[in-house]
Parts: structure tokens; C-alpha cells; sequence
């Protein structure tokens, strides 16, 4: 069997450039913020997994449900000789689409988390012995340079994960992924909707802590890289519907007033007390505003199906 193929387009060393130019403006910003993809450690990718069996986190399964009943007209429609798939992870629902797309040749994987991708790739290779598989280590919001495989090509992205974008991220996202699409390929995109509000909260914010340990997971990122001292436990994990915005904020609540050094960046943060840091948003969509951001993006939605309790979207969308 041949190897998987392992393409490196991060530095090595996570503690350079862009966690430091990122924990630099992010905290010294106000309100302060830390990007998302800095979460996605070893650990990260392992907490995120458990986050995914919880009962209150009902993305996961809405999404499986929708890959289990649709797989087929999906791969119908798109007729994939190559299927990429940004922020991967554990490639686990992707299943679906392996069995389904028959004329599959290729598989990229893209993610910043090297053991989730390396232990998704190896696991996919040995249950498919015929399937070239490719690890793209890479960050989707950055320009990608694909592998030259065969198309049509299905980009797939999964996992509501375009709702950690902000706006105007998410604008420039799609035009770049329209930018990877000829004619003949298609975007398969994971969107999850707009609903109660509890309903939302609980989903992150569940009873056995293991989102909040989640969230604080970005602290220790930090202490490990940087030198810093966080003490996660001197933080509250927050989830918070913004309703102007229609999306979940997370954030980290300073319990005390405290100051964190952060030796590598010669740098000293004050936190007031109660004073939030925001980790991350997750937007909840509607079927019109979706279409509506593609649209802006270049791209045209021609399918869109829901599981049956309508809380999760995938819809299919074409270059225009
Ligand atoms: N698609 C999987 C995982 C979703 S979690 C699912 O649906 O269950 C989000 C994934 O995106 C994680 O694996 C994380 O490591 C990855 N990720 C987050 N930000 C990223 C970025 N900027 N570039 C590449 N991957 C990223
Ligand atoms: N893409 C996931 C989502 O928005 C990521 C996620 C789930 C997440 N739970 C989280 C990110 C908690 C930060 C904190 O649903």
C-alpha cells in the first residue's frame, strides 16, 4: 500500500509567527480575542471528539443523519473523481461520502491539526486500499495550493465550522474556495440554522464541562507555546446568543482581577475582574442569507437539504 501523503504548508514550530502576531493583537485589543484555529492542539482535537458524543451537542448528529439519507443524490450530483475537505478532522461523517462517491480517485484531508488529520489519513487508507489520500497540514483561511488530481472536484466543508468565521472572514473564505471550483465542481457545505435559544446555549455550555474545558484548552495552547502563566481555572467558561448577529459567542470570564505574562511576547495582560476574552463565534444561518453570501461569492446553491427536525443544512453549490 502506498504511504499517505503528508503535505506541510504551516511551520513546523507553532510557537512562531502567527500564534505570536495573533495572542499579541488579540489581547492586547478591547475587547480582547484569540482566532479559533488556536484551540485545535492534540489535545484540542481529542476534547473536540468528545464534544461530538455529547447529548446537548446535536450538530454532529443532524449533520450525520442528513450524510446517511442524502450521500447518494449528493454524489450524484457532483460526480467527484476528487473530494477535498477543509477542516477535516477526524474525517469521520466523510465516510458517507467515500462510500457514495464511486468514482472517487483522490481524498485531500486539509486541517491545522496534524494528529487528527495523520490519524484520519492512515485509518481511511487502510479501509480503502484503492483511494490515494492526501494530509494537506494547512490553514483554510490562508491561500491553498491543492495537489493536481483528477476532477470533477467536491470541496466539502463540514460541521457548521464556516460559523467560526466572522462576516467578513467568511466573505473572503468563499471567494477562495469559488477560486478552487472549475466548472463541473462543487461545494458542499455544512450550515447549522437558527433556532431557540436554549436550545443553542446548551449546546455549548453542556452539563459534564466538557466545552468549557474545551474553551480553556486555548489557555494551556498559550501557557505551552508562549511561556504564559494562565491559570485556566481562574476563568469561566461563557456561552452567549448574540441575537443582532445571530451567532454564539464564547468567551473566557476573568473570575479575579489578574495579570498574565506572557515571557515570549515580553508581555504583561491585565484582566479586570469579570472581564471577557472572546475565543470564538459559531453564526447560525438561515437558508436566504447563506444563499445570499454565496451568491456574493461567485457560487450558486442548487440543493439544500435539512434532517428531518430541521437544525442542520448541507446545501450543494456550484461555480456561476
Ligand atoms: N469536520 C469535522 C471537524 C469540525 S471541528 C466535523 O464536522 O466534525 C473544526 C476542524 O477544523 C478541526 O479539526 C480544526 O482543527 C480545523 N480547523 C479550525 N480552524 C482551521 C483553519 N484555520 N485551517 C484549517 N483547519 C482548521
Ligand atoms: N465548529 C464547531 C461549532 O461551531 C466548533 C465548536 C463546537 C466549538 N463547540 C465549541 C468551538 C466550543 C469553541 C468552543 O459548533
Amino acid at each position: 500500500m502506498s504511504p499517505l501523503l503528508v503535505t506541510r504548508t504551516l511551520p513546523e514550530d507553532a510557537t512562531d509567527a502567527a500564534l505570536r502576531a495573533d495572542v499579541q493583537v488579540g489581547l492586547t485589543s478591547t475587547p480582547k480575542t484569540l482566532p479559533p484555529k488556536w484551540f485545535y492542539d492534540a489535545r484540542g482535537s481529542e476534547l473536540f471528539e468528545k464534544i461530538t458524543e455529547l447529548p446537548e451537542y446535536y450538530p454532529t448528529r443532524a449533520e450525520r443523519e442528513i450524510l446517511a439519507a442524502r450521500a447518494g443524490e449528493i454524489a450524484a450530483a457532483s460526480g467527484a473523481r476528487t473530494l477535498v475537505e477543509l477542516g477535516s478532522g477526524s474525517s469521520e461523517k466523510t465516510r458517507y461520502l467515500l462510500d457514495a462517491l464511486t468514482a472517487l480517485h483522490t481524498y485531500v484531508a486539509v486541517d491545522v491539526s496534524e494528529s487528527a488529520l495523520v490519524q484520519a489519513g492512515e485509518a481511511i487508507m487502510a479501509e480503502r486500499p484503492g483511494l490515494a489520500v492526501h494530509a494537506l497540514i494547512a490553514d483554510f483561511t490562508a491561500p491553498l495550493t491543492l495537489p493536481d488530481t483528477p476532477g470533477p472536484r467536491l470541496v466539502a466543508f463540514l460541521g457548521g465550522t464556516i460559523g467560526n468565521l466572522l462576516p467578513a472572514e467568511r466573505a473572503a473564505f468563499l471567494t477562495a474556495v469559488r477560486g478552487l471550483l472549475s466548472p463541473g465542481d462543487a461545494l458542499l457545505l455544512g450550515t447549522d440554522l437558527v433556532k431557540d435559544e436554549q436550545v443553542l446555549v446548551r449546546a455549548y455550555d453542556d452539563a459534564a464541562g466538557v466545552t468549557a474545558e474545551f474553551n480553556k484548552n486555548v489557555l494551556t495552547v498559550v501557557n505551552r507555546e508562549l511561556g504564559a502563566d494562565f491559570d485556566p481555572d481562574a476563568f469561566a467558561h461563557m456561552a452567549v446568543w448574540n441575537t443582532g448577529n445571530e451567532w454564539i459567542e464564547m468567551r473566557l470570564r476573568s473570575r479575579t482581577a489578574q495579570t498574565v505574562k506572557i515571557p515570549a511576547l515580553g508581555l504583561a495582560v491585565e484582566f479586570a475582574a469579570g472581564e471577557d476574552l472572546r475565543t470564538e463565534v459559531s453564526a447560525k444561518f438561515r437558508r436566504e442569507g447563506i444563499g445570499a453570501e454565496l451568491a456574493a461569492g461567485g457560487l450558486e446553491l442548487t440543493h439544500w437539504w435539512t434532517d428531518p427536525e430541521g437544525r442542520f443544512a448541507l446545501s450543494l453549490s456550484t461555480v456561476r
